[in-house]
């Protein structure tokens, strides 16, 4: 990765084999590593990473991102964050803005992770402020979306998505299909063990399709659209072969090196 480099947001989107977007694996840590450990962890990657036709996307702690950019320096992974806040500058306590973000060479940020809309009451229209925000600073956002095990169970997990989708992109603007990415990740299956199945995954990953057609119809056909929710190097293979699905946001297997080297090896 480039650090500072403010260079624009063009990454390889088309795959030379089929006609799918690049696959991006992004990374999400949470709330864990320190700083030491992260740099260390970052050190490896850079040393160790191997050849891969995925994208890897890195996305940390806000205390550890300067570390794990100086680590990675040189490297094809990007740096991603977790959280933006949608303010540009100023008196809010505790945020990190977009400008600072930029600073150390972020290039991905997540935003409306459903830990954020659990825990910190975040709601669509936040979202979107997020990711525009993002967009405004040449971040790329990774707009989270899925639903609770009720609303599955009750089978409106297509509709109440949807709605979300729309209403988390309500104002966001693209200028190409690599400005954003779709994280489509069911509550229920994060963290858990429980995955949806290759099947669940592309049914609702084409659904967002359908509805970024009505949205952004010059790129949706090459918006990355993500899966999240207890993928690991045994399941990524088939979840990321579906037709709409284009890489995996992944919380518990990203931790350890080992595991994000062998979901690279998986998607080859
Ligand atoms: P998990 O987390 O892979 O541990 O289920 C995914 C996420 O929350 O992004």
């Amino acid at each position: 990765m480039k650090r500072s480099s403010g260079s624009s947001l063009k990454i390889p989107v088309m795959s030379t084999i089929s006609n799918k977007p690049q696959t991006l694996l992004a990374l999400n840590w949470k709330m864990n590593k320190t700083p030491t450990e992260a740099a260390a962890w970052a050190k490896r990657l850079q040393e160790e990473m191997p050849e891969t036709g995925t994208a890897l996307a890195v996305m940390v702690g806000a205390i550890t991102l300067s570390q794990v950019a100086s680590e990675m320096y040189g490297s094809t992974a990007f740096l991603g964050a977790q959280d933006i806040s949608p303010h540009e500058s100023g008196a809010y306590t505790g945020e990190t803005s977009a400008v600072q973000l930029k600073d150390v060479g972020v290039k991905y940020v997540i935003v409306g992770h459903s830990e954020r809309r659990e825990y910190h009451g975040e709601s669509d229209a936040t979202v979107a402020a997020k990711a525009k925000k993002a967009l405004e600073h040449g971040i790329v956002p990774i707009v989270c979306v899925g639903e609770k095990l009720e609303i599955r169970e009750a089978g409106s997990h297509v509709a109440f998505t949807l709605e979300s989708l729309k209403n988390s992109l309500a104002g966001v603007e693209i200028a190409s299909a690599a400005d954003l990415v779709i994280a489509y990740e069911p509550v229920w299956a994060i963290g858990t063990g429980k995955t949806a199945t290759a099947a669940d995954a592309e049914e609702m990953a084409s659904a967002i399709r359908g509805s970024l057609e009505q949205l952004y119809p010059a790129f949706a056909s090459q918006i990355v659209i993500q899966y999240g929710g207890s993928v690991k190097p045994d399941n990524i293979q088939e979840i990321c072969g579906q037709p709409n699905v284009n890489g995996a946001l992944v919380g518990g297997a990203a931790l350890v090196l080992e595991s994000v080297f062998g979901m690279l090896e998986a998607l080859k």
